[in-house]
């Protein structure tokens, strides 16, 4: 048991207090966070003539050396140390001696803790949003290829009108947009420096926190030390995003399942993305899409988890909040192979063009068209509703649809009906008249997609971020 806070014990931890206490087992995932941290801590400290140069060179090389010897396996994070922090501190002291023992002036685990957990939030909100970008650009590629590809659109799952492949596709597009400027939004907001606000109180050392915030790339530091070591909102907005982009994911899992049904047979996921079963030869399962829709639950299981846990937190630290790590890991590792997965999935899959414009046509996707022919023919809607009710169940009768009648069937249900009723409500002149922005007539889907170009080119991210 290696503990920084021995001096006032008489005893030793219970074991299995020790054990129920420690988070090394998690929290040293993120120890290059810790040691980035402590690096700017004491680059810090000496230019405010708290530390020496020589003692705070010693410090920066022995802090390099961990993390180059854990990087390289060289150096193994043991549970013998209760945390990340009592880890890196323990061996820079083994390391560098007495110098080591300066690193946590005027620091607290709390305000660390803060940090490294906001340094590791803050990178993962940035890879999350460049694989929602991946995706997106999957999207435009078969948006781009299936403008003319009709399919019926659904309400209720019951066929409604014709639609497009390419608008479908854009729904989602402009889902995961959406997810995108939720993520943007909380870098901007949780973007402010814990680091200098102690356990809770501040510090006496003249510390200069704006220095520390703008070596680790905040806009600022933090203004409410309490506030600081209390704050775990951006853990809470990043799982609410994850939650989101879970729910839309799983929506479109939901719809490729039954796309890539036997019945539907709109899509085939192909064979690298697709499972097989131990005892049905001829399976070929979604399992991907599947396991996508499956573990949306776990996400939103780690947002509620974390939100019930703060609740009730008097400020300002509580060791309730080291909760907020397996958790939030387990969320942000699960959406991010659910992100490459399924766009990967989608990247790959076929779309059975012909059956989908097959199944367009069944359905009477085109009964609003032929209700509007009579519109314009001087019928009230109202009375065209009608007639093209009567219509629709003399075709349910003969299994037909409306433009497989003849023309002399046609007006014996309304003497209105003319031979250009044909080119009226076909799928194509269907999908063509809706013009307006957002709708899926060509000519509108192709100001979308010109837009979506734009936007993809427009990065809100500088670089690639990095570790
Ligand atoms: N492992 C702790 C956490 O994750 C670090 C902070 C410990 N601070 C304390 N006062 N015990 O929250």
């Amino acid at each position: 048991m290696a503990q920084l806070w021995g001096g006032r014990f008489t005893k030793n931890t219970d074991k299995l207090v020790y054990e129920f206490n420690a988070s090394i087992l998690f929290d040293k995932r993120f120890f290059k966070q810790d040691i980035e941290g402590s690096i700017a801590h004491v680059v810090m400290l000496e230019k405010q003539g708290i530390l020496t140069k020589d003692e705070k060179n010693a410090i920066v090389k022995g802090l390099t050396e961990i993390r180059e010897e854990v990087e390289a396996g060289t150096l193994s994070i043991t549970e013998e140390y209760e945390d990340i922090h009592s880890f890196v501190e323990a061996n820079l002291i083994e390391r560098i001696g007495d110098a080591g023992k300066k690193l946590h002036t005027g620091r607290s685990r709390n305000d660390q803790v803060a940090l490294d957990m906001k340094l590791y939030t803050r990178l993962e909100v940035l890879q999350t949003d460049l694989l929602v970008k991946e995706l997106l650009l999957v999207l435009q590629e078969i948006m781009e290829n299936h403008l003319d590809t009709y399919m019926p659109g659904f309400t209720h799952l019951q066929k409604a009108q014709p639609i497009t492949l390419a608008h479908h596709m854009g729904a989602y597009f402009e889902m995961f947009k959406r997810d995108r400027l939720r993520l943007k939004d909380i870098y901007f907001r949780m973007n402010y420096c814990p680091l200098g606000s102690g356990a809770l109180a501040g510090t006496t050392y003249p510390l200069d926190r704006n220095y520390t915030a703008s070596l680790l790339g905040f806009e600022g530091p933090t203004l409410n030390s309490m506030d600081s070591v209390a704050d775990r909102d951006y853990v809470i907005e990043f799982l609410s995003a994850l939650s989101t982009i879970m729910m839309h994911l799983s929506r479109f899992s939901e719809e490729i399942i039954i796309w890539n049904s036997n019945e539907y047979g709109f899509v085939e996921i192909d064979d690298a993305y697709s499972t097989g079963s131990s005892i049905m030869p001829q399976k070929k399962n979604p399992d991907i899409a599947e396991l996508v829709r499956g573990k949306t639950g776990r996400v939103y299981g780690a947002l509620t988890a974390i939100l019930t846990t703060m609740k009730g937190l008097p400020l300002a630290y509580n060791k309730d909040m080291q909760e907020d790590k397996e958790l939030t890991f387990d969320a942000i590792d699960t959406v991010k192979n659910c992100l490459t997965l399924f766009t990967g999935m989608m990247r790959t899959m076929t779309f059975k063009k012909d059956v989908m414009e097959k199944s367009a046509m069944m359905g009477f996707t085109n009964a609003t068209d032929a209700a509007d022919y009579l519109v314009n023919k001087g019928v009230p809607f109202r009375d065209a509703h009608g007639i093209i009710g009567r219509l629709v169940l003399y075709c349910i009768d003969k299994n037909t649809s409306i433009d497989a009648l003849s023309i002399e069937e046609l007006k014996e249900i309304s003497q209105v009906f003319e031979p250009d009723v044909y080119d009226a409500i076909s799928l194509e002149t269907c999908v063509k008249k809706r013009l307006t922005i957002g709708a899926p007539g060509m000519d509108a889907m192709k100001e979308v997609l010109k837009r979506n170009r734009e936007y993809l080119d427009d990065e809100w991210q500088d670089d690639e971020p990095t570790e």
